[in-house]
């Protein structure tokens, strides 16, 4: 027992397997704790690491809940079985059908939209009003990308495949894959930097990684630079999601739900995201910096869908140059 813990051994500890890793997740864990007696065990990984664990693990994981960030690996994961699937009246009030699996195998727990930011010396933030835009000839030389292994993109891909069909969708990687003349990045802190100095116009970027740069996670000078960058909201915008489901070993699958419930409910929900600079679920939350980039109109597309489609998604990124 921790020292200086008076508290009694809970009677009940529920395992979390997290790919979210940030210390702020803690004290909601915490919370719950104080108010259900439940205790909570955390392991804290790689995705790929925790989906792996699980399914040496078996039936014998002490794995309660799984909480995964990205639409394509939640899927991958239901799909591997590591989910079993639950029913809960509250979440399907608190988590909006788009958000959530159709059989309750998962739940978004944040949203997080994947989004054009641009420097307004070199890219005019009012030219873009659409993903679409991104592939216009006037951007050569000043588009930014991450690389094609990141789910992030992905899902975006995925996401402009339901919207806009397949062709379509190819031809608008060619154009932006031809306006791109850096090397491809491999995450979006170093894309939102470039963007900042100047090196790159406009990239696209999950809005938390500029929050958390504004908000002063990163440092002073990272912050400098996130002011110097213009989030613009494609409208409508895609969304991406982290969340959670009970896991097919559960062993407490009442008090794993129960422990969803709590974090997706808007007053946990709202700190589990804010303080990563996330959006919750519904709203805009309550974060200073997050109301700076105003609000968005979500494209609404099943999270589901943007799973299903992620083998199509990244065989027509590699087969149009998105390196
Ligand atoms: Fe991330």
């Amino acid at each position: 027992m921790v020292a200086g813990c008076s508290q009694q051994e809970p009677k009940i500890t529920l395992g979390v397997y997290s790919g979210r890793h940030y210390n702020t997740d803690k004290a909601l864990y915490k919370q719950f704790t104080d108010q259900t007696g439940i205790g909570i065990n955390l392991l804290e990984a790689k995705d790929k690491v925790l989906l792996q664990r699980l399914e040496a693990e078996g039936d014998n994981s002490p794995a309660d809940i799984l909480v995964l960030a990205d639409a394509a690996r939640l899927v991958k994961a239901s799909d591997m079985g590591l989910y079993q699937p639950s029913s809960s009246s509250k979440l399907n009030e608190e988590v909006p059908a788009n958000l959530r699996s159709p059989e309750g195998k998962w739940y978004a727990l944040t949203r997080r939209a994947r989004v054009p930011i641009v420097n307004p010396e070199i890219v005019d933030p009012k030219s873009i009003t659409s993903y679409a835009d991104l592939a216009k000839p006037e951007l050569k030389g000043k588009l930014c990308l991450r690389n094609r292994k990141s789910p992030y993109n992905q899902s975006l891909v995925a996401d402009q495949i339901i919207l806009r069909g397949e062709a379509a969708t190819a031809e608008w990687i060619r154009g932006m894959t031809n306006n791109v003349s850096q090397e491809f990045f491999s995450s979006d802190t170093p894309q939102i930097q470039a963007v900042g100095t100047g090196t790159c116009g406009i990239a696209l970027v999950n809005t938390y990684y500029v929050g958390r740069m504004l908000g002063g996670q990163k440092g002073e000078t990272n912050q400098a630079l996130a002011e110097k960058v213009t989030v613009v909201f494609p409208d409508p915008t895609h969304v991406n999601i982290s969340g959670a489901g009970v896991t097919a070993a559960s062993k407490h699958p009442k008090e794993a739900l129960q422990l969803i419930e709590f974090l997706a409910s808007p007053e946990a929900g709202e700190g589990y995201a804010a303080a990563n600079y996330e959006h919750p679920v519904k709203g805009l939350g309550d974060n200073d910096v997050l109301e700076t980039f105003g609000p968005f109109t979500p494209d609404g597309v099943a999270v589901e869908q943007l799973g299903a489609k992620n083998k199509q998604a990244q065989a027509l990124m590699e087969a149009n140059g998105w390196k």
